[in-house]
């Protein structure tokens, strides 16, 4: 008998959508050529990469001089920081205590080199970070703000619309990124709204394939990484990845079709898998940051079973969740430095299990997960 394998990993990565591989595949095909050739393969090349662009500008609300296509989420991360790090004298840069390495271990790093100042602004117990901790951060030699959207293990939403507007206000001319690979097709994102100078976007967190945008407001300033052939506006040269850009075009598109009925779906699906939870392993079960806002598809929780460990439990499951953040390698002797810093205690870091639902998702996959969980808690109870 095939087991049936439920996939809640879907803030680790999503699976290709169906007509995004189709065009991806199409493009492999039809637009193969290099978009800055002179032919009428070319000139279909760069038409693809101009529709995604329109497609993109459109979704965030932002120019389509605005975006430029890069290899992923961490490549997005790491330019705005070297900017920063280079375009002034040892600038002091602000971040929260749980954005994902590619910006926190970079920071680090520039702050260890002796480029910048960093403050890593700490949250609350609750995992949630406080707008007026942010503002104090700030001083008069602070370039940069960096702070995600939402956090990719705990699911927590920060809110970045206050943020920015209060630090920019007191503080004109500091720069603001967000990073916003878990919010794109989970949560309203519109760089108007949030006030941003800088924007992260991952395409396979949202049904797309493995590359990034990096959203830049006209007037914010910029540095390469790298240097070559002058393509996208010599900001990210390299000849364009057209059948990758065409996808993630089209991802970002699909993503916000129908955004409120879907995070409904995966908020009413969340919802569920916590009262079952919760009416299955009562006392033994707690669930990290219930009391903040959090994105609608992600809940992390511990369950604490006698001679055994949820992490115990999920390497027995026949579902695919994750013990942290599937996008670094994890340890299993260590807990997650976010969670940590998230006002998660040692021992429940230790055990926790991150289901982050997608929009496939269902209310009877959240019964397999339940039944699945009885079923191995059951098995190691008796060892
Ligand atoms: C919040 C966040 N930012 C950035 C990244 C980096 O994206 P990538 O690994 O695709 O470069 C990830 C996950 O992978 C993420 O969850």
């Amino acid at each position: 008998m095939v087991k049936h394998k439920v996939y809640v990993d879907n803030n680790g990565t999503t699976p290709l959508s169906e007509e995004v591989c189709a065009l991806i595949s199409k493009t492999l095909r039809s637009g193969w050529a290099n978009p800055s050739s002179r032919s009428d393969d070319a000139d279909v090349a760069a038409q693809l990469i101009k529709e995604s662009r329109e497609r993109i500008s459109k979704v965030i609300n932002c120019g389509e001089d605005e975006i430029t296509f890069m290899s992923g989420g961490t490549e997005c991360n790491n330019m705005v920081l070297n900017s920063i790090s280079k375009l002034y004298s040892k600038p002091h840069i602000v971040i929260s205590a749980v954005e994902h390495d590619s910006i926190s271990v970079y920071a680090r790093n520039l702050f260890k080199q002796g480029l910048i100042t960093l403050t890593e602004v700490e949250l609350n117990s609750k995992g949630g970070l406080e707008v007026e901790d942010v503002l104090s951060a700030c001083t008069t030699q602070t370039r940069l703000v960096s702070i995600m959207l939402a956090n990719n293990e705990t699911g927590v939403m920060f809110d970045v619309v206050e943020m920015a507007g209060k630090v920019k206000k007191e503080f004109p001319g500091l720069l603001f990124h967000t990073d916003a690979a878990q919010a794109l097709g989970k949560i309203p994102v519109d760089v108007a709204e949030l006030r941003v100078d800088y924007l992260t976007l991952v395409g396979h967190k949202f049904y797309g394939p493995r590359i990034g945008a990096l959203y830049h407001r006209l007037t914010a300033p910029l540095l390469p990484l790298l240097y070559g052939g002058g393509q996208e506006s010599g900001i990210r040269p390299g000849t364009e990845n057209t059948p990758m850009i065409a996808g993630l075009g089209l991802a970002a598109q699909l993503a916000v079709q129908g955004l409120s009925q879907k995070s409904l779906h995966m908020e009413k699906c969340r919802r569920y898998l916590e009262a079952r939870l919760v009416e299955t392993f009562g006392h033994k079960l707690v669930i990290n940051c219930r009391d903040s806002l959090r994105l609608p598809n992600t809940s992390n929780f511990a369950i604490f079973l006698e001679n055994c460990r949820s992490v115990n439990v999920l390497e027995g499951v026949q579902f695919i969740a994750s013990k942290g953040a599937a996008c670094h390698s994890h340890s299993t002797t260590k807990p997650s430095q976010i969670l940590l810093n998230s006002g998660v205690s040692y021992e429940v870091a230790m055990n926790s299990i991150r289901v982050s639902l997608g929009v496939h998702n269902t209310v009877e996959d959240v019964d397999f997960i339940i039944e699945d969980l009885i079923r191995v808690s059951n098995e190691l109870a008796q060892l």
